[in-house]
């Protein structure tokens, strides 16, 4: 698709590109040449442009920085067989941006802003899609309110940002999951769906409390009876029982609706696995462990693609999974792999050419 939005666009004198070696690079450190910048006030979106990245300047009485009105969206470029940048599946990522703006309170970011001003700055910066397994162009658009003024109330500006990260893999071996029972990410009628900064700030200390025990992430279970699981710290989460792929259904508001577990549903559909999307509890997860036949745990994300749990730990029992031996997973990677660069038929229409 040709972009259409006419944007005013600064390039940089000299690209940092030449400094850097984008090899076994971590997730999120290095940022592109340039970035997109736009600003709301009086009910409209205005001084669109895409420029060199570079700091913002902040007032110290910036509405965000006090009362976290901030939403975030995580989205991949990779390289296709033809050797052009292709976007991963940002209609769908842009429609959340403005579910959570709208429960944040903040103003609709237009289709024509959000799609084609990241399509304009991956195209402009499309050297930097890293070419290595594994790897790509991560796309972070954010939106923060931007008033100087601290009384508690939904800002009057904001702005709607663009950045693009070549980043490695978020997780790069299995990790170790521990079933959270006493802090809380998200209550029916919060903000977990969302993709809001605070979830992420919010969640730190429990994951911290994990890490000292030797944990990776926590999985969140449900605030009521921390019965039913939710989602891992910065993922989605997939069981794969007998011939089944069970996941936490979105109904009760509390998790995030992720496009990468969204299209791992879909591909596990087409490898023959019946999906249930629904309540899914601890004490029915032990039980398919005791019984044998719960054979894979995996996080979905944009950042984490899909991350193999080789332990998870509830209360005193752990389950451990022998993760090289694994089928289902590693397929569904690799079929993800394959249509993001090109060599297996994107049925779907999942790749969008910047
Ligand atoms: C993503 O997968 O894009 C995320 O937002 C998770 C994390 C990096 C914050």
């Amino acid at each position: 698709m040709i972009a259409t939005m006419d944007i005013a666009t600064t390039k940089v004198e000299r690209s940092k590109l030449q400094d850097l070696n984008l090899e076994n690079i971590p997730f999120g450190k290095y940022f592109s040449d340039h970035m997109l910048e736009a600003d709301y006030e009086n009910g409209e979106w205005k001084n669109i442009e895409i420029k060199p990245y570079q700091p913002l300047l902040l007032s110290p009485s910036l509405a965000a920085l006090h009362y976290g009105q901030a939403i975030f969206e995580g989205i991949k470029a990779y390289k296709g067989a033809d050797g052009e940048a292709y976007i991963f599946r940002p209609q769908d990522n842009f429609r959340r941006f403005n579910v959570s703006a709208e429960r944040m309170q903040m103003p609709q970011v237009p289709e024509e802003l959000f799609m084609d001003g990241m399509k304009q700055l991956v195209e402009l910066d499309s050297k930097w899609i890293p070419d290595m397994e594994d790897h790509s162009l991560y796309i972070r658009p954010f939106m923060f309110s931007s008033d100087e003024m601290i009384g508690v109330r939904p800002s009057e500006k904001y702005k709607f940002i663009i950045i693009l990260s070549p980043s490695g893999p978020y997780y790069n071996a299995p990790i170790r999951i521990y079933v959270e029972e006493q802090y809380v990410r998200a209550v029916p009628g919060g903000v977990g769906y969302a993709k809001a900064a605070g979830n992420y700030g919010s969640s730190m200390y429990a994951t911290a409390q994990a890490k000292k025990k030797g944990y990776d992430q926590v999985l969140w279970t449900d605030a009521f009876e921390h019965k039913y699981v939710q989602e891992i710290g910065t993922m989605n989460v997939i069981f794969i029982i007998g011939n089944k792929a069970i996941t936490p259904d979105l109904g009760s508001g509390t998790i995030l609706a992720g496009v990468t577990r969204d299209s791992a549903l879909t591909l596990l559909k087409e490898a023959g696995f019946t999906i249930e999307e629904r309540d899914l509890s601890i004490d029915e997860i032990i039980e398919a462990y005791k019984a044998g036949i719960l054979y894979e745990v995996f996080g979905t994300g944009t950042a984490a693609t899909i991350t193999y749990i080789k332990e998870l730990r509830y209360k005193d029992f752990v389950m451990h999974f022998d993760t090289d031996k694994w089928k289902t997973a590693p397929t569904v990677k690799k079929w993800l792999t394959d249509i993001r660069e090109g060599r297996r038929e994107d049925k779907y229409g999942w790749m969008v050419k910047a």
